[in-house]
């Protein structure tokens, strides 16, 4: 879609919100699969769901919820996605990556994106949480491309520290105060929506992947576009193809994100609540 069509359309999306509610929320969330019951730690203000909003891409996949929550995590006012965009249910790149950059346009300036991956790391086991330190983005197209929307940011944004070092030092440090053992390390994001072959995950272990998954990274981007701080945690659903003994599944994706959901829920609500100070 040509640019000014895409700014059109990030614009009516906003007027559409708008109209719903003049919320502004500090931190953005972004919650990953079998996550997305986290709307029970919001002291909810308001819902708006994703199919009110006009031209807004609406999520297929099964267990994601499609709305926005509006609300208070601690006194930290929060604007939450129940539900994500993936780039393999055959939206444009810029859909995928709209309600980012609606949210920044709300008044978020932290992003906080979850999600669940398969693991790569020597010694991961599914339940595992790993800070993402990095990401690595050449699988996934850049949501950039095409002519730069100047009032979004600039052409050629700088991506050295994409996930910020103070939001990351307050997610190790109440994960320690939890006795959870977070893991640390890179992130990338393949299109999907197959798994990797084994093949796949030994060339991304050689490249220094530590997890992999088909969301994020875009996100990740966009979001840095505009100027906000990101932080982000995989919840670890699986080993990757290959890794594991067994086939993978969705299912065993999505069993053992809500495994890990109430640590992960309690972890991410202690981190939201201490960005207060951000
Ligand atoms: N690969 C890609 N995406 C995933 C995986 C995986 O192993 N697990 C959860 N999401």
């Amino acid at each position: 879609m040509a640019e000014n069509r895409t700014y059109e359309k990030l614009m009516n999306c906003l007027a559409c919100i708008r109209k719903k509610t003049d919320f502004v929320p500090k931190v953005a969330l972004v919650l990953g699969s079998g996550l997305g019951n986290y709307g029970d730690h919001i002291q909810l203000e308001t819902a708006v769901s994703y199919h009110d909003i006009e031209g807004f891409p609406v999520s297929t996949v099964a267990g994601h919820k499609g709305q926005f929550l509006f609300g208070y995590v601690g006194a930290v006012p929060v604007v939450c996605m129940q539900g994500r965009v993936h780039y393999y249910e055959g939206y444009d790149i810029s859909d995928v990556v709209l309600p980012i950059r609606l949210m920044k346009l709300m008044g978020a300036e932290i992003l906080f994106l979850t999600n669940a991956a398969g693991g790569l790391q020597d010694g991961m086991t599914a339940g595992d949480f790993m800070l993402i330190r990095d990401h690595i983005s050449c699988f996934a197209p850049n949501p950039l491309i095409g002519s730069n929307m100047d009032e979004l940011g600039e052409r050629f944004p700088d991506m050295t520290e994409i996930y910020d070092h103070e939001l990351a030092r307050l997610i190790r440090k109440n994960a320690s105060s939890r006795g959870i053992l977070i893991k640390e390390g890179v992130y990338a994001q393949l299109t999907g929506p197959s798994f990797e072959s084994p093949a796949e995950i030994t060339m991304l272990k050689r490249l220094g992947v530590d997890a992999v998954g088909m969301s994020t990274v875009v996100e990740a981007i966009a979001a840095k576009h505009m100027g906000m701080r990101i932080c982000g945690i995989s919840c670890i659903c699986n080993l990757a193809a290959g890794i594991s003994k067994h086939p993978l599944s969705h299912e065993e994706v999505q069993a053992a994100g809500k495994a890990a959901a109430p640590l992960f829920e309690a972890l991410v609500s202690a981190c939201v609540e201490d960005f207060a100070s951000c």
